[in-house]
């Protein structure tokens, strides 16, 4: 197949994984009725919580799916993973790692305790809503319409397009947002959020309600998998120390008090968000030949029934078994 369209491959290895993945659906879509959808946003608690979708893209741009792949979900904290590359790559990591660093909390992901417990009080990871609140009101430009924009210069160098926005979601959570607009207060008092408070609190509210699909977030994946290239385009489009950074940001902190066990028996760099949806980063692998994937992959999951942590409940018992079963872990 030609590496430069994302098409649904034919080979028969791809349609074993396809059967595989659709058994796995079948398996864990009723896992979800141990979560709930994201009600504190009111729109997300309107969910259907019985979706349950993937996309897996390989290196050569075979793309399988199963289930409701193509269900548009809102990124919520997954935006946290582009505002991080777009800021590292406007002023690079050094200087972002001054405004917010790099050390896992275990503590909620909304969670305000630890910018008054330490000083000066930067918030410990841009995984976190302060750390993300911080890096959004970093992105270039002086107003959220440039600070959005450059958001999605992003999105189309990684996906080709920019995502629109669900206004339903983002006014319902503006609306309600009282425990971020605190985060965002504190955070200029200490000195740790750039400009105006609302504007900034605009811009992450904004990134949390643009809308995908897994085969969006699979994709970003992907390149991030493979450090920055962007192998259907066949161009290095993010810099690899920047996709590295990232990553590890992701396997440290992206499923916020959960990550530490995510990386024991998931072990792949991946960011969840409330809306339910996953993306996750498979590095290529030198064992395991004879295992879907090894020479890396992007995976994007969506189920919105999630946890008390805030991670997609199917959806985490869907990717703990990819790992399990096609030998995914990094470790
Ligand atoms: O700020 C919030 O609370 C949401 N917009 C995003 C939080 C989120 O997705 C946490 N993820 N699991």
């Amino acid at each position: 197949m030609s590496p430069s369209i994302l098409a649904p491959s034919e080979t028969e290895q791809h349609q074993q994984v396809s059967a595989q993945l659709l058994h796995w659906i079948d398996q864990f879509k009723d896992a979800a009725s141990q979560g709930k959808c994201a009600d504190y946003i009111p729109a997300l608690g309107k969910m259907n919580p019985h979706q349950l979708g993937v996309t897996v893209i390989g290196t050569d741009g075979t793309m399988i799916t199963a289930g409701d792949c193509e269900a548009p979900f809102t990124l919520q904290s997954i935006s946290k993973v582009l505002s991080l590359v777009a800021v590292c790559m406007e002023y690079g990591i050094p200087h972002v790692l001054q405004r917010v660093d790099a050390e896992p909390t275990g503590d909620a992901f909304n969670s305000i305790i630890r910018l008054e417990m330490s000083k000066p009080g930067r918030p410990y990871n841009p995984m976190i809503n302060a750390g993300a609140i911080t890096v959004s009101s970093m992105l270039a430009g002086d107003s959220v319409t440039q600070k959005m924009d450059s958001l999605n210069k992003l999105f189309i160098q990684l996906i080709g397009t920019a995502p629109v926005l669900n206004e339903e979601v983002f006014q319902s959570e503006w609306n309600t947002a009282h425990r971020n607009r605190a985060l965002a207060y504190y955070l200029k008092d200490i000195g740790f959020l750039d400009g105006d408070v609302e504007s900034a609190l605009e811009v992450y509210l904004k990134q949390c309600a643009l809308e995908v699909t897994t085969k969006d977030t699979a994709l970003i994946g992907l390149i991030l998998a493979l450090d920055g290239y962007h192998p259907i385009r066949q161009e290095q489009v993010l810099p690899k120390d920047v996709a590295r950074f990232t990553k590890s940001l992701m396997l440290t902190c992206g499923m916020y008090n959960a990550s530490g066990k995510f990386a024991a028996f998931v072990g792949v760099p991946t960011k969840s968000g409330v809306s339910g949806g996953i993306l996750s980063a498979v590095p290529p692998r030198y064992r395991s030949r004879d295992l879907p994937f090894a020479d890396g992959c992007g995976i994007g999951i969506f189920s919105p029934s999630i946890d008390e942590v805030g991670n997609s409940v199917a959806g985490s018992l869907l990717l703990k078994e990819m790992a399990q079963q096609w030998d995914l872990s990094i470790f």
